[in-house]
Parts: structure tokens; sequence; C-alpha cells
């Protein structure tokens, strides 16, 4: 892999020799590191001498946030060797012994085999070790799949958002683009090269079955490698580009092999321990809508406060319980859609939201529909030149929430506010992650209805 090596010893000398005997590509061997050599050489791994190096912990935290893989030798009792243990990365003595070295290479190899590095050490060494733990026990839904009943309304944003807030904070995310009618979010992360893509995984997993393939059932692992990881923001991997204008698409006559494919994308990111979200498009009765509908266990509901959106709701909400209430009952698909479903108002203007929820009640009471909704998000509209860029700019960083971490422009700070609220609802862990990193407020703010 590519190395940028930092020292300027005897020691760092002869590594760069075996380094390059491994087949590794030292790109270049510096002595003193500055967070500018960060954009300045293209790399994945920082190798480390600390005593023949000028290097401080806080350049290699940021090398670490955006994604580099870290491993350092240090003295014993030398603080950088106190720092990479604190944090987890690799450390060997200084200077190292020949069976060192051959650690050192062998843990390079089993990070660059496992893309699952790079996500911790982000976590230990952007959040620290202590949160790093808590983190994994503070998810509450895991699955989650974002939908609205209407175009146009924000699920794509919202996704993207609630994906890159939840990565930021130190949750790995898997973020597949399960829409088939509007699938952008290559668009949205600048994706150029990818691993695959949603309609790629689902010809391959197909062709398998038609091939008759038996008992061949997906791992895990191979549903995650089809996700791209981001070389600037290691714990967010994204599964693009679910497009076809071709209805009688061979693979989406296949409902049980969709369902499946689908069913495996959660289970794998979960079994990894991370959260997927899925951008799924407005037509429910899409073979890939059902069934990434079906298997979440949170389904966010992305609406503008507006009548026709209203109605659409009301309509969305009254299908979904009466196709299920013909399988399961209607108590119980009232109970499924009550329990799953969280509404998120977006594109919000002072509190008009209000007005509008109320009616949303009235007439799902009137379908005779007892669901106590409530708005568990209420996103503002921002800035529509800053809404532009987010997918406009070449900059992958100008995504809202993540624009918003780098330079704290104040009006994206009630966006990104509400939208960590929102995350809230199924990870509240976030709100700890985020807090860490700036990205919220320490301590929560009083809302004016506890004031008295
Ligand atoms: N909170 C917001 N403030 C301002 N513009 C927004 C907001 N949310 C979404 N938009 C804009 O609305 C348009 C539709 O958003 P998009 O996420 O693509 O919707 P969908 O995926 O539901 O079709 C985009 O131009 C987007 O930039
Ligand atoms: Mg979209």
């Amino acid at each position: 892999m590519q190395v940028l090596l930092l020292g300027a010893g005897t020691v760092t000398s002869r590594l760069n020799m075996q380094l390059a005997e491994q087949g590794h590509a030292v790109v270049a061997q510096i002595a003193a590191f500055t967070p500018q050599h960060l954009d300045l050489f293209d790399f994945r791994a920082l190798v480390v001498v600390s005593p023949e190096a000028s290097v401080a912990p806080e350049g290699l935290v940021q090398a670490a946030e955006r994604g580099k893989l870290l491993f350092v030798i240090a003295g014993v009792g030398d603080g950088m060797s106190a720092w990479a243990n604190g944090v987890g990365v690799p450390a060997l003595a200084y200077p190292p012994s020949e069976v060192d070295v051959h650690k050192l290479f062998e843990e390079m190899r089993r990070a660059e085999a496992g893309n699952l590095a790079a996500d911790d050490q982000y976590r230990r060494a952007v959040l620290g070790s202590d949160l790093s733990a808590r983190l994994q026990s503070g998810m509450a839904v895991r699955k989650i799949a974002i939908t609205s009943p209407k175009g146009g309304t924000g699920k794509t944003t919202v996704a993207v958002n609630l994906a890159v807030a939840l990565a930021l904070s130190g949750i790995t995310t898997y973020l597949v683009d399960a829409d088939g009618n509007a699938g952008a979010l290559q668009y949205h992360l600048r994706m150029e090269r990818v691993q695959t893509t949603m309609i790629g995984l689902l010809r391959r997993e197909v062709a398998k079955a038609g091939r008759g393939v038996m008992g061949d059932v997906a791992s895990g692992a191979a549903y995650l490698n089809a996700f791209t990881p981001l070389e600037n923001l290691p714990t967010l991997r994204v599964l693009p580009g679910l497009i076809t204008d071709d209805l009688g698409d061979e693979v989406l006559q296949q409902e049980d092999k969709v369902a499946e494919v689908i069913q495996g994308l959660y289970e794998a990111g979960v079994a990894a321990g991370g959260v997927v979200i899925m951008d799924v498009g407005i037509n429910p009765a899409h073979v890939v809508h059902r069934a990434a509908l079906k298997a979440a266990e949170g389904i966010a509901i992305v609406i503008k406060p507006e009548i026709p959106d209203l109605a659409e709701t009301r309509r969305w909400i009254a299908r979904m319980i009466r196709s299920l209430a013909s399988v399961v009952g209607r108590g119980s698909a009232q109970e499924f859609v009550g329990s799953r479903v969280k509404l998120c108002y977006n594109q919000v203007v002072g509190d008009g939201f209000k007005s509008a929820h109320k009616l949303l009640q009235q007439a799902l009471s009137e379908d005779q529909i007892e669901l106590a909704l409530i708005p568990n998000g209420i996103l503002p509209i921002v800035d529509p030149r800053l809404a532009a860029q987010a997918v406009n700019s070449d900059r992958r960083e100008d995504i809202l929430v993540w624009r918003y971490r780098k330079e704290k422009l104040e009006e994206l700070g009630p966006f990104a506010e509400a939208l960590l609220g929102f995350a809230a609802h199924f990870v509240p862990a976030v709100r700890e992650g985020a807090a860490r990193i700036g990205l919220l407020p320490a301590a929560p703010k009083k809302r004016g209805w506890f004031r008295k």
C-alpha cells in the first residue's frame, strides 16, 4: 500500500528499504509532519518512527479523521507510545527487532485486508477510546429506511446527512441507494470509482440463482464487500445506484431474491456493528422498495408540511396498514406502522408544521386509524445556495452537516442540530459522539416549554 514514512534516522531509512521489499510504495519519507501533508501526498498508511520524527498526536488524529491507517514505532515511555496504546493504534518498540518489523508488516497486511481498521481508528483517535466502546451499546434502531410518499421532499438529503452525521459521530454507517426511480447517492457523495452498485449486486445474485447454485447464500462478507468505503470518512460505506429504466428488468421479477439481498445487506451491516440506512423511493409497490420497508426496524417518512404531502402521507399510511392487515390483522398492522414510522418534516419555515401535523392527525382519525404519530424530526429549510453546493460543488465535504462540522457556518447550525435530534430517535449514542467532535453543544439546550 501507499505509505508516508515519518522519520530521518537510520531506523527509518532501513525501514524504508524493507517496506519497498515487501511491495509497499513509500510515497515520501519526511522528518517533520504537519497536517498539510495530508493534502500534499496521496497515501493510505502513515508509519511513524517517533524518535526520529517530529510529529504531534494532534496531527495523527487529523490523519485518522481522514481515514489514514496509523502505525507507530516509539520508545518505551515515549509520549507517542502512550498515545498509540491509549487509542489502539498498533505500536512497536524502538528500535524495532526483526520480529517487530515482521509484526508491523503483518499488521499492515491485516489492515489492508479487513477494511474495518480505519473506522475503528477514527473512533478511537478522533472521539476517544472511552467513548468508542460506549457507542456500540447506544444504537436502538439499526435498520433504517428513509422514504416519502412524494418526490422531492428531501429523502436523499435526509438519508445522506443522517448517514454523515452518524459516521462523523463515530458510528459505522452503511448507506444504500434503494431508490428504484431516482437513485442519486453517487452524485451526493461524488463517487467515481465504486466497488459495485445496487443493481450490479442484484444482477450478480439473480444470475447465481438462475444458474441453480444451491445453498450459495451470500455471506455477510460478500455483502459488506459490495460497499465502497470513502477515503475521507472511514466510518461511512456506500452502495450507490439502483438505476434501471427497464421495469421488465429480470432482476426485478424475482421478488424473493430481491428480498433476500435487501435483508442480507441490513443483516451484514448490523452484524459488523454498524447501522444501515436505505434511501427508498416513493412507490411502495416497487419490489425493492417493498423489501426495504418490510425489513426495516425504523421507517423515516420525509415530508414537507404542505397539503399535497399530507394527503399523500395519509394515503400511504392507510395503504400500508391495509396491505399488512390482510396478513396479520388490523390491530397488529397499526402496531407495526406505529412502532416503526418516524415522521420527519423537512424544509420547514417557522412553526407552520404544527398546523400541518394537526391536519394529518385529523385525517388519520377520520380514516379510523389510531396512530399517535409525533413529529420526530423538524428540519428547517436551509439557504438554497448552500443546499445547491451540497450536491453541486466538487467537494464531498460540502454535504450540509459535514460542512457545518468543518466550517461552523451559522446558517447551517439549526439544520445540523435538528438533524442530530432526529438521528437520536434511532441511535441515541449519536449525541455523545456529536458533542465530542463539536457538532453539538455538550450540554443539551433547554427547550422553551421546560421553562416556567
Ligand atoms: N432542508 C432543506 N433545505 C433546503 N433545500 C432542501 C432541503 N432538503 C432538501 N432540499 C432540496 O430539495 C430538493 C430535493 O431534495 P432530495 O433530497 O433530492 O429529495 P428526494 O430524494 O426526496 O427526491 C433538492 O434540491 C435539495 O437540495
Ligand atoms: Mg432522492
